[in-house]
């Protein structure tokens, strides 16, 4: 709409004249808020920005083709793809403790940024490289990291977070959403041509699989993970509520699933399987703060598990998690 033409536009002009003819880099991870980011700046300055994508072996399946697809298909923007799926894979070999590979993660993708923003640098022999260091902060953001929340006396989780890589980098900072609450951001998404299904997609942590794998995180149950969660995130969309017209997908706020290193017996035509557990995890919830689990119909459920334990060879168990937060958090790690 027009309202939202003249954001864009208002927006494009800031931008240009806080970057002038400088150079722009920002870490893609595939979520709305940097994929907005990254899609407004590119409006805005073009090939003065350069995306850097690492993927760290941990994301959903076909998620690094779709986000090269989207930038550098669609958008002809500069994107680098970085594939350290083997370094992070190697570096929490052993590790099962949960946060300790929250911070090995965290660790890892600073220094492959770092590693990646001078290796640009270099290229670009005759240019001063980047002197920019573009985010997607929003503005719940904003308050978070300034207000009472981050007081909290424990820390739960340590959240994936780039905080302090700009001075590290020796960068300035571009945020250009700093003043938006996540609607906003979504619609912005949209008027730049982002599609639909992409802005409105539930929230993925940062360290990304690697907290929905518990314990020791290996490639065979990250491979099989993926398999299953695509499963499940299909059949959310397919199934459509009749009252509201609205799909599963949408009627929940976040759904994905976890695996369980654990095997279990089961029987699959004539012969015994042992094989390993995952479970289904979907949500509702309007902060993330509290969350009840989701009504899924039961027909959903059926028709999930049917598919997954027909076509993950590997997995032969699939469970569902009736457990509000608090007392369980929602990510099982
Ligand atoms: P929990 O599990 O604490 O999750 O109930 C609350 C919300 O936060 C997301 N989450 C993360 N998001 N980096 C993120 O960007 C992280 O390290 C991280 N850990 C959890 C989680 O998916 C849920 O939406």
């Amino acid at each position: 709409d027009w309202i939202m033409g003249d954001y864009i536009e208002e927006a494009v002009a800031k931008i240009r004249e806080q970057v002038g003819d400088e150079e722009v880099i920002l870490g893609l991870s595939g979520g709305v808020d940097s994929s907005v980011a990254a899609a407004l700046i590119h409006r805005a300055i073009g090939d003065q920005l350069t995306c850097v994508f690492v993927d760290h072996g941990l994301l959903r399946l076909n998620e690094g083709d779709m986000v090269m697809e989207m930038f550098a298909g669609k958008l002809h923007a500069k994107v680098v793809r970085v594939d350290a799926a083997d370094l992070f894979l190697g570096e929490l070999a052993g590790v099962s403790e949960p946060e300790q590979k929250r911070k090995i993660i965290g660790r890892l993708f600073v220094d492959v940024f770092k590693a990646e923003a001078s290796k640009l640098k270099a290229a670009n022999a005759g240019s001063k490289g980047a002197t920019f260091l573009a985010q997607g902060t929003i503005y719940p953001d904003v308050i978070e990291s300034g207000g009472a929340k981050s007081k909290k006396a424990v820390t739960i989780k340590s959240h994936h977070n780039v905080g302090g890589l700009p001075e590290q980098l020796g960068l300035k900072l571009l945020e250009p959403l700093r003043d938006l609450f996540k609607d906003e951001v979504r619609e912005l998404g949209v008027a730049l041509g982002l599609p639909r299904n992409m802005v409105y997609r539930h929230p993925f942590p940062g360290p990304g699989l690697g907290v929905r794998i518990l314990g020791e995180v290996k490639k065979e149950y990250a491979d099989l993970l993926r398999r299953a969660d695509a499963i499940f995130n299909e059949e959310l969309y397919n199934f459509v509520d009749a009252a509201s017209g609205k799909n599963w997908y949408e009627l929940t706020s976040q759904a994905f699933t976890v695996f369980l290193p654990v095997k279990s017996v089961g029987v699959m035509g004539d012969g015994r399987t042992y094989d390993y557990v995952v479970a289904l995890r979907a949500v509702q919830t309007s902060d993330f703060m509290t969350a009840d689990w989701a009504e899924l119909p039961y027909a959903l459920l059926k028709k999930v598990s049917g598919r997954i334990i027909n076509e993950v060879r590997g997995i032969n168990r699939v469970t569902y998690d009736v457990s509000t937060k608090p007392p369980a958090t929602i990510e099982w790690e």
